[in-house]
């Protein structure tokens, strides 16, 4: 069977698990974390970064960063997982669902304003399959009406938007390290934050609502419980990891550009014959090769792609199942405007297995039954 996902692992990872062992600092904040809140603050070119449990953790904590009260609204889209949605849930906050872009599967930037209230507080753009929103027209909104950006950039790490990192763009950004994701710790994921004002509120946050981390580096005598807090810290077993991928992490990233840019050559004859749709990535955005999808003529010829692809010993899986049609989508919120294109274009849309190191003939076995599949139909 080739799987749609196998977890990135380069060689080194057990090399530095054993080091995070032998250095008797397995618990948060050990050396390994601090290399990887380092790196990707270097990397990015963002004020701080902090490894949490996951993304999800990661964004409970920039929706908590927001000072969200019982009642403020929350702009996002349906297209998306349900961690985006939880975070604001679990600050008090009305989800309001906008409509998507069928070109990117991403929120359109052009609907975002019809749904501001005076209760609106955030907007999360999330960058679907690491391809950036249209983040110049989202900032200028959320400047003209005084909104926190908080971006999901869960699958988004490496990924730009005219030259600026993903998740370093708003107030907040959020990666995950999935072992879906490009990167990977198996589970977990980091905040980024640009505001130096919320970075000792979002330490405390994360160490349980104490000021441990001022004692640490000698700014207190002692540690306090100071505020509302949760357990958001990354363990360095697995912080050590994820180290060793963001060690060579063009290296994956070239590998998993050259497999995506592999499917789009090989599959572009079928979109050209008007078959397919293929993902399009729009002038000023580089992405990470962190998905590729295509979007069948509709859920029935999808479905049974799928089917046929399973048949063939080929996991190909659709994706998100729009929130506002779920009941906890119900329950939290509301589509504002109509639903033109995140139902139908969620009905379309396959992945195809992508991760580091797919071997050539598995490749070519998956493009060869994907022309087979769509010549015959
Ligand atoms: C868009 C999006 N947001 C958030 C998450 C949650 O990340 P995690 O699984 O690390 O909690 C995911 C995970 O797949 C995601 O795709």
């Amino acid at each position: 069977m080739i799987n749609f996902n196998v977890p990135p692992f380069v060689g080194t990872e057990f090399k530095y698990m054993q080091e995070a062992v032998e250095n008797q600092k397995i618990c948060g904040d050990g050396p390994f974390t601090r290399k990887c809140d380092e790196w990707i603050e270097h990397r990015f070119g963002v004020k701080k970064a902090m490894l949490t449990t996951s993304g999800s953790s990661a964004l409970d904590m920039a929706a908590f960063l927001c000072n969200i009260n019982p009642g403020d609204e929350v702009i996002l889209p349906s297209f998306t997982f349900s961690s985006t949605a939880n975070a604001f849930v679990l600050a008090g906050a009305k989800l309001v669902f906008v409509d998507i872009r069928p070109d990117t599967m991403n929120i359109d930037e052009n609907r975002i304003e019809d749904a501001i209230t005076d209760r609106t507080k955030v907007i999360c753009p999330v960058h679907y399959a690491g391809v950036a929103c249209e983040m110049d027209t989202i900032m200028d909104i959320a400047s003209r009406y005084d909104l926190r950006i908080v971006e999901d950039a869960a699958q988004g790490i490496m990924s730009t938007y005219k030259g600026k990192a993903l998740g370093t763009i708003g107030d907040l950004g959020c990666f995950s390290f999935h072992e879906t994701k490009n990167y990977s710790m198996g589970e977990g994921g980091a905040i980024l934050i640009n505001d130096v004002e919320r970075i000792e509120k979002a330490e405390i946050l994360r160490e349980k609502g104490t000021n441990r981390s001022q004692f640490f580096r000698g700014q207190v005598a002692k540690y306090n419980w100071v505020d509302f807090g949760d357990s958001y810290l990354q363990s360095d077993l697995n912080a050590a990891y994820l180290w060793a991928q963001l060690e060579v992490a063009d290296m994956i990233n070239e590998n998993r550009l050259a497999t995506w840019n592999t499917y789009w050559g090989a599959l572009k004859p079928l979109a050209d014959k008007g078959v397919i749709e293929l993902p399009t990535i729009p002038e000023g955005c580089i992405h990470n090769a962190h998905m590729f999808y295509i979007k069948c003529k509709d859920l029935e010829t999808r479905q049974a792609y799928i089917e046929y692809m399973r048949k063939n010993d080929i996991l190909c899986v659709f994706h998100y199942v729009p929130l506002h049609s779920a009941p906890a989508g119900a329950k939290f919120g509301r589509f504002h405007g109509e639903d033109k294109f995140t139902t139908v274009e969620s009905d379309r849309l396959v992945r195809l297995p992508l991760y580091y190191g797919i071997a050539a003939s598995d490749l070519n076995k998956i493009i060869e039954k994907t022309l087979a599949f769509f010549d015959s139909l």
